[in-house]
Formats: structure tokens, C-alpha cells, sequence
């Protein structure tokens, strides 16, 4: 029995230190207490504020609380696609509220007590700035169906309720959209902004090109 109980308490200690390790203190951790050696704030103690707002006056999804990037893109294209690809979608958009890296890290809508955030860095640049000619970057902003139909090496999305997936092996990933006539390939199919625990917020290892393998039927 003390055995047992030495067990299950383990066990829940290990699933509420994986809760835990997941946005805290990982590079989207941008409070003035995060641990990140990435870029953050020196006043500022909120961390859902830097990207998300309760009441947010966006067009955009997600209670966006950031500034949106007036950018155009220049997309991937190639003779090999099966449809042209387009501008990113609003989910790629909010993550290119920051990745492009021409939209301060403290440009917010509504900011905390209207404190506007001091920053180690202003802008995001090195690696992690996808700049704005996204010709280099996997596809994104298209409708998954139109690629994938005219495609044998591409394996189908389905939908349940309102949402919309490609599965295989175990994983599943998710398209932006409500149909498989409408969803959209985004940054958000294979990264998961609040989860850290992964290495580069992605949705799933890519151990074995795993990530690849449940779209991509090669
Ligand atoms: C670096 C930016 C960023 C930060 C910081 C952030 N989020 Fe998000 N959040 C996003 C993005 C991007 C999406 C859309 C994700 C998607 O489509 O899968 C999202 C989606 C959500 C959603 C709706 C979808 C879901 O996953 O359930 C909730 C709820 C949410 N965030 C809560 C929070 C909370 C609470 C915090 C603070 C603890 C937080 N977020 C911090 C970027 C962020
Ligand atoms: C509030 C600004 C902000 C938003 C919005 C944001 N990020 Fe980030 N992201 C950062 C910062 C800051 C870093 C760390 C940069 C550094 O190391 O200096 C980062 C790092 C990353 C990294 C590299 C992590 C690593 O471990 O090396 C990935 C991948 C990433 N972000 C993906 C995304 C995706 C996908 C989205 C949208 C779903 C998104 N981010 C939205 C600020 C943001
Ligand atoms: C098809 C899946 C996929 C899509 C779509 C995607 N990423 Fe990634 N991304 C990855 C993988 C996998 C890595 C890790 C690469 C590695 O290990 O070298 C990565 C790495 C990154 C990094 C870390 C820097 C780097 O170049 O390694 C950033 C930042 C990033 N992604 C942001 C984004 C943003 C922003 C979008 C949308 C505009 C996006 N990603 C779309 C799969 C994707
Ligand atoms: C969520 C689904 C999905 C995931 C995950 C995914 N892809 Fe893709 N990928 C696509 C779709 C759809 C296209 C567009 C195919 C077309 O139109 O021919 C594409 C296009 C590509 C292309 C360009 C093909 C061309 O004809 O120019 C390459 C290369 C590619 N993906 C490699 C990868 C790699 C490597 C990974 C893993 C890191 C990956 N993809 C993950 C869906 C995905």
C-alpha cells in the first residue's frame, strides 16, 4: 500500500511538473520573472498579457492583444505545389506579430495598468526572426484540401465538430478552419505557442520525421 501511495503521488507530481513546465519560464515567457534567457520584460510581471487580452478591439482571433504586422509576404512557391500558396493566415499573422520582426515585443493594445512594458530587446531578430520574405519557410496560409486532393503523397484531413485535423501514427495536427473545405495550413499546425517542454514549441517530437509523416505520405 505505502508502495502504491509513494506511486500515484509521483505520478501526479510528474503530470503537474509538465503542466507547469509548459509556457512558464519557457522562451514565450516574457514576464520580468521568467527564467528565459530569450528576450523579456524588466517591469512588466504578466505573462498572457504579451501576446492575449480579456477585451481585445482585434479583428484578429484569439483576444489578440498585439499590434499586427503591416507586412506583405513574399510566399513560398515552387513547380512542384499543387496550388499557388497565400498570405498568412490571422493565426500565422499573430505568431508574425513577433517573428517577423517588425513589430516591437511592447507594441500592445492594452497594455497591464497602462504601463507600457520595458524590454531586454526591442524587436525579435537572429533565428527566430522569420523576416518577412517567408519564400524559404514550409507553406503555410492555404486551404489543406485543395493541395491535398490533387495529391496522392498527402493524407486527408477530417473534421469533428468544428474541428479540423491530419492524423497519423498517433499524432494528430490541426488545420484553422471549421470544414475540411475551408481549413488552413498555419505556424499553429505544427507548433503549439504554449508548450515549451517539446524543444521549439512543436506540437510533436519530430523524432523520425514523425511531425512530416502525419501530413506528408512519402
Ligand atoms: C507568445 C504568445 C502567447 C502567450 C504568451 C500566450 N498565448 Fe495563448 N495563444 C497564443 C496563440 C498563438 C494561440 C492560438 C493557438 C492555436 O491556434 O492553437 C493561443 C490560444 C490560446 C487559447 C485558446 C486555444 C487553446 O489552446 O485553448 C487560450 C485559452 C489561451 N491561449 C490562453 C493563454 C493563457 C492563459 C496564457 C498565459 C498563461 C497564454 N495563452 C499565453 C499565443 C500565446
Ligand atoms: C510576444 C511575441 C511572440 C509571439 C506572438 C510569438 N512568439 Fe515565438 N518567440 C518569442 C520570443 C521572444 C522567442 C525567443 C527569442 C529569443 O531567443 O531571443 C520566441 C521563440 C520561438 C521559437 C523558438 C523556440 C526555441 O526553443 O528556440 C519558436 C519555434 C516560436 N517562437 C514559434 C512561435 C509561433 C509558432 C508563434 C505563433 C503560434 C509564436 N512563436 C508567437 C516571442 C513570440
Ligand atoms: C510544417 C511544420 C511547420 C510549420 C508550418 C511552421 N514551422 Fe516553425 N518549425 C518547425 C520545425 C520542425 C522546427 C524545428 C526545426 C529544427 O529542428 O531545426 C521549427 C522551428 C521554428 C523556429 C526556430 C528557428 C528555426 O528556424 O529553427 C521558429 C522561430 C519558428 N519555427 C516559427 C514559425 C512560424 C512563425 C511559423 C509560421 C509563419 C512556422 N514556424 C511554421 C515546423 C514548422
Ligand atoms: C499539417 C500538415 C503538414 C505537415 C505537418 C508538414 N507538411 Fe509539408 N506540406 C504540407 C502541404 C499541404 C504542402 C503543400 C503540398 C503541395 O501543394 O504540393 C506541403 C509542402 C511541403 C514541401 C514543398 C513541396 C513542393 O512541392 O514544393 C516540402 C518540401 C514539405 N512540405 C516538407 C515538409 C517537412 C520536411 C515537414 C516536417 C518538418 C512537413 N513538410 C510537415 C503539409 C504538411
Amino acid at each position: 500500500m505505502k508502495k502504491l501511495m509513494v506511486i500515484v503521488i509521483g505520478v501526479v507530481f510528474c503530470i503537474s511538473f509538465t503542466f507547469s513546465q509548459s509556457i512558464r519560464n519557457s522562451k514565450h515567457d516574457l514576464s520580468s520573472t521568467s527564467t528565459t534567457i530569450g528576450a523579456k520584460s524588466t517591469n512588466v510581471d504578466e505573462l498572457c498579457v504579451f501576446c492575449h487580452t480579456p477585451h481585445s478591439n482585434q479583428s484578429t482571433t484569439m483576444l489578440w492583444n498585439r499590434t499586427a504586422s503591416s507586412a506583405t509576404y513574399t510566399v513560398y512557391t515552387s513547380p512542384s505545389m499543387e496550388a499557388a500558396g497565400g498570405q498568412p493566415g490571422s493565426a500565422s499573422k499573430n505568431c508574425l506579430s513577433c517573428h517577423d520582426g517588425t513589430v516591437a515585443f511592447n507594441s500592445l493594445i492594452n497594455s497591464p495598468g497602462g504601463v507600457t512594458p520595458t524590454m531586454t530587446s526591442a524587436t525579435m531578430s537572429g533565428v527566430n526572426s522569420l523576416g518577412t520574405d517567408l519564400s524559404n519557410d514550409h507553406p503555410i496560409g492555404f486551404v489543406y484540401s485543395t493541395h491535398q486532393g490533387t495529391d496522392p503523397h498527402l493524407r486527408a484531413a477530417s473534421a469533428s465538430g468544428n474541428k479540423v485535423t491530419v492524423s497519423n501514427g498517433g499524432v494528430t495536427l490541426p488545420l484553422v478552419g471549421t470544414t475540411t473545405a475551408n481549413a488552413t495550413m498555419e505556424c499553429t499546425s505544427c507548433h503549439d505557442p504554449h508548450d515549451g517542454t517539446k524543444g521549439q514549441f512543436k506540437r510533436v517530437a519530430n523524432s523520425a520525421s514523425q511531425m512530416c509523416f502525419t501530413c506528408h505520405n512519402k
